[in-house]
């Protein structure tokens, strides 16, 4: 197959061709046609699973693969909650809902998320981290600095009358990884990062909270959220198939217990055997809720395309 390579570039998508850049900007228009259509889906009352489910068919319906679960993280949890196979959980009123929702085609990936306020009591949060994320987002320029996101971020959700949450970050993203290593601040304050490269893919996603909160976030309960953590093909069944299964599917990607058609029994062996992780659900610090906003961005060599 012919692949055009647009230019020489130290970042691992220095390979990047013209059909996975096209397969990044489809992935982008998925993600963002779902989530625009997810605020209809969230209302009080309304089954945190059929959230998920409806989110996940739309992408497959549209064509593309879910990168991860649907993320459906209601107040003070920030993210990485999404519903086990039967889950009761419903959207309770006054609630602020973050959804976050990945597209991958051939492991190339979108990543976006919204949050819509059940009631009026949010709506200014939700503002000032929308505002933050366009901000953010314009800082994204080959050769600027990465650290200059944090900045502009953090002075735009305070400005608002607003707290940023420390400890969430906006990431790079590698062809089937989700999170290549490179955070992105919302704060200031930090370590020098290194500047924008062209032909990369990041996602910016600010967090916002009350002013009275700590603003940071812990890790709570277990989030139904897996991905293989090792390569490593375990020598006894079950656990053999449920590990080939899981990496033929979703190789590094996260995926939910929803998702596999392998016995519980064989999941919690490789949770055991620590060939799986099992992501924590993170939880504001002082239990206060918890607005975000993302966008992927990627870069030429001459330009930053929003692709969500
Ligand atoms: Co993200």
């Amino acid at each position: 197959m012919h692949h055009a390579r647009f230019a020489p570039t130290e970042s691992w998508f220095g390979l990047l061709s013209e059909e996975e850049l096209e397969k990044l900007l489809l992935a982008g228009k998925i993600a963002r046609v779902v989530r625009k259509a997810v605020p209809r889906m969230v209302f009080k009352g309304a089954s945190v699973l059929q959230i998920c489910e409806w989110v996940e068919s739309e992408i497959i319906r549209m064509g593309g693969s879910p990168a991860f679960p649907c993320n459906v993280s209601i107040n003070e949890v920030g993210a990485h909650y999404t519903s086990p196979p039967s889950d009761a959980t419903v959207i309770p009123d006054g609630a602020l809902v973050k959804v976050d929702l990945g597209v991958h085609i051939d492991g190339l990936i979108a990543d976006t998320a919204v949050t819509v306020s059940v009631g009026s009591e949010f709506e200014d949060m939700i503002k000032a981290v929308e505002l933050a994320l366009e901000r953010g987002v314009q800082a994204v320029r080959v050769g600027g600095k990465i650290g200059d996101v944090g900045p502009m971020v953090e002075k735009t959700i305070r400005s608002m009358g607003y707290k940023p949450i420390r400890n969430l970050t906006g990431h790079q993203i590698e062809q089937y990884t989700i999170h290549s290593g490179l955070s992105i601040p919302n704060v200031s304050g930090s370590e020098p990062l290194g500047k924008f490269q062209p032909w990369s893919v990041y996602a910016i996603e600010p967090f916002a909270t009350l002013p009275k909160a700590i603003g940071e976030v812990r890790e709570g309960m277990a989030g139904n959220i897996l991905h293989l953590v090792k390569l490593k093909r375990p020598k006894a069944e079950p656990q053999r198939g449920a590990y080939e299964d899981i990496y033929r599917k979703f190789k590094t990607l996260p995926f939910a217990r929803r998702w596999v058609a392998c016995s519980g029994e064989a999941v919690e062996a490789l949770l055991a055997e620590r060939l799986l992780y099992e992501y924590p659900v993170l939880v504001e610090a002082s239990g206060m809720p918890i607005a975000q906003s993302e966008h992927t961005v990627v870069t030429t060599d001459k330009e930053s395309i929003v692709t969500t």
